[in-house]
């Protein structure tokens, strides 16, 4: 395995560089991610192809039964798209991967990734599980849409080591991640987190702790906004994405945007804005429920607001309820190029 690559000029300039108080020191230890969806899987390939032992967690035996094949097809893909190769061969990355249903698993992990469904009271409870059972040492980076770092944070007795890393998906396919620093989080917990992007040849962007940060505080009132045109018949989502990317010069429309980052993740992640702000703007629109509710979650079911030839890369789409996902039903509990799906023909729904 190969160790995070610390060249202090990949950095941001008022990092510390000083030594990583959370890899493994004799480089033997796992990383964790936790989810094996959509951004699961990606980041998953994105670490195994780098040279790094990688435990997969998700609870549900359907995701975790197609995680392999899906990995796979990412990394031909990849391949295919990316200008410089992996670290290592792809039956090598293959087999840096575990994938469990216990995060029991994760006991030797020093980094572990977040990628569960966009829900806090979800969240909440896997970073108070993951807490117990991970090593104190280990850093926990969410790569949450929009739930504030520190309420994450907070549910640990490892504040300092938590830390926001929204990747953008497709995550092998895309060089910057922006990388929340919550109000507790550590020098040293930036540095070990932008050394491990750096070893995956990613760059981060750091910002401040904010619902929904700077990337999707503004990208889902624009999805909302245009499924809100769409509703209300002003034009079809054919024109809406045409519009900027023939006007403004987008590589995706908003309503496309949507599709492949998956309609129920906007749903989820505009109620997380609407709880978290109390801004009524961030209340998703009817023609966006309406559609979640259809099981039309866009490029994972192969329909959305436009239609698919298949659905890749993912699990047979499988939504709950709308009412498990507004903020008052949960007691306890975006992008470029769309690549990875097969194709980009498109019909309107
Ligand atoms: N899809 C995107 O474009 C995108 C981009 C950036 C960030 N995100 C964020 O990444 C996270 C994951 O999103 P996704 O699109 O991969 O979702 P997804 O629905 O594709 O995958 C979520 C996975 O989590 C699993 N899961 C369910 N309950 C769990 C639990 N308690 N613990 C662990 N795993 C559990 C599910 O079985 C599923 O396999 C969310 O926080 C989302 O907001 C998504």
């Amino acid at each position: 395995m190969t160790g995070p690559h610390r060249d202090p000029s990949d950095r941001n300039d008022h990092v510390k560089t000083e030594t990583p108080m959370h890899q493994d020191s004799a480089g033997t230890g796992v990383i964790g991610v936790v989810g094996a969806g959509t951004m699961g899987i990606g980041i998953a390939q994105c670490l195994a192809e780098a040279g790094h032992r990688v435990v997969a967690v998700d609870p549900e035996e359907t995701a975790l039964a197609g995680a392999p094949a899906r990995l796979r097809a990412g990394i031909r893909l990849a391949t295919m798209f990316r200008k410089a190769p992996g670290t290592v061969a792809m039956d090598q990355a293959l087999e840096a991967v575990t994938w469990t249903t216990r995060l029991d698993d994760l006991a030797s992990a020093w980094f572990v990734l977040d990628c569960a469904p966009e829900r806090i009271p979800l969240k909440e409870k896997l970073f108070r599980e993951l807490d117990d059972a991970c090593p104190p040492r280990a850093v926990f980076a969410t790569v949450t849409s929009a739930i504030p770092v520190n309420r994450l944070a907070a549910q640990t007795r490892r504040p300092g080591q938590v830390i926001g890393t929204h990747f953008m998906n497709p995550a092998p396919l895309k060089d910057t991640v922006e990388v929340i620093r919550g109000p507790q989080t550590t020098d040293a917990t930036l540095d070990t987190t932008l050394g491990l992007l750096a070893d995956l040849g990613k760059k981060g962007i750091v910002v401040a702790d904010a619902p929904g940060f700077v990337s999707n505080r503004v990208l889902m009132l624009t999805v909302n906004e245009a499924a809100t045109v769409v509703q209300q018949g002003t034009a079809d989502p054919v024109a809406v994405d045409r519009i900027f990317q023939e006007c403004f010069g987008h590589t995706m429309g908003p309503l496309a945007t949507g599709d492949l980052i998956g309609l129920d993740t906007i749903v989820d992640t505009l109620y997380v804005l609407l709880e978290c702000t109390g801004d009524q703007r961030f209340q998703p629109c009817e023609k966006l429920r309406q559609l979640v509710a259809d099981g039309h979650l866009g490029r994972k079911s192969g329909q959305g607001f436009h239609r698919y030839p298949a659905p890749v890369n993912t699990v047979e789409a499988k939504a709950p309820p709308l009412d498990e996902r507004r903020p008052s039903a949960q007691p306890e509990k975006a992008t470029e190029k769309a690549t990875e799906n097969g194709g980009t023909s498109r019909d309107t729904v």
